[in-house]
């Protein structure tokens, strides 16, 4: 899968705001690093919206419990990979496009990636045609960056199952599952690897904000040199 080939025509580049994705396996600690990036964003006086996946709207939030919670009986893969992209439609067109359209940095944890990981990958859809359909779900909006906190699968799951949460239907797969998905994750970055930043997610916490805060701050000036240029 080249760059290339991404559909591209009407992704986040027609927009004032950034729309910045956090990616990585379960347990990677991309909730922490979403608020950390929020806080010191909002503190420079940006405009910010942090959103997840799936979920992020009211249709959302309910494909999110029925995809996720044990106890609605079967869903095979195609099923599966169908409702995240619908609820992933419905975010893009919802939440994203206009949060891009008002200039604010849109945070989202989780995106088109993690279907194209545990769905292409995880599930063995294959990575084309998970990414097709999520291009058509999302008209083709795409991130301006892709933060890809890499976590083995064994580190994941002793993160994740620290204190007292259950695993959902997702993370209570077995470890060669998620080994999969780490990999369709790092084939995802390499062929981009101008639009990710790939991180150590085992990396004290600090420090990966301060590595993820300055890429973001090199993007935006970035973004606001075009944007007087023009
Ligand atoms: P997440 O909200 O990150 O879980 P948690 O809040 O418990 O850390 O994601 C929920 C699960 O859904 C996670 O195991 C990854 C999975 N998932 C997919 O399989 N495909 C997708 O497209 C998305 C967005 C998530």
């Amino acid at each position: 899968m080249s760059e290339n080939s991404r559909d591209r025509g009407t992704g986040s580049a027609e927009y004032r705001g950034l729309f910045i994705a956090l990616e990585g396996g379960d347990g990677a600690g991309k909730s922490t690093q979403s608020r950390l990036l929020a806080e010191r964003l909002g503190a420079a006086g940006r405009e910010v919206l942090t959103t997840r996946e799936p979920g992020g709207t009211p249709i959302g939030e309910k494909l999110r419990n029925l995809v996720l919670d044990h106890g609605h009986g079967e869903i095979d893969a195609r099923t599966e990979a169908l409702m995240f992209a619908a609820s992933r439609a419905a975010h893009a067109e919802q939440v994203l496009r206009p949060a891009l359209e008002q200039g604010k940095t849109v945070i989202t944890d989780r995106y088109i990636d993690s279907s194209v990981a545990y769905q292409g990958g995880g599930r063995s859809l294959g990575a084309v045609a998970v990414r097709d359909l999520n291009a058509w779900a999302t008209a083709g909006l795409w991130p301006d960056l892709t933060i890809l906190l890499d976590v083995d699968p064994a580190g994941g799951r002793s993160r994740r199952t620290t204190g007292s949460s259950v695993e959902d239907r997702l993370e209570s797969e077995p470890d060669d599952f998620h080994g999969r998905i780490r990999v369709a994750f790092l084939e995802l970055a390499a062929t981009a690897p101008k639009r990710y930043l790939v991180l150590d997610a085992s990396l004290p916490v600090e420090e990966l904000a301060g590595i993820i805060g300055n890429r973001v701050d090199e993007l935006l000036a970035a973004r606001g040199a075009e944007r007087s240029a023009s």
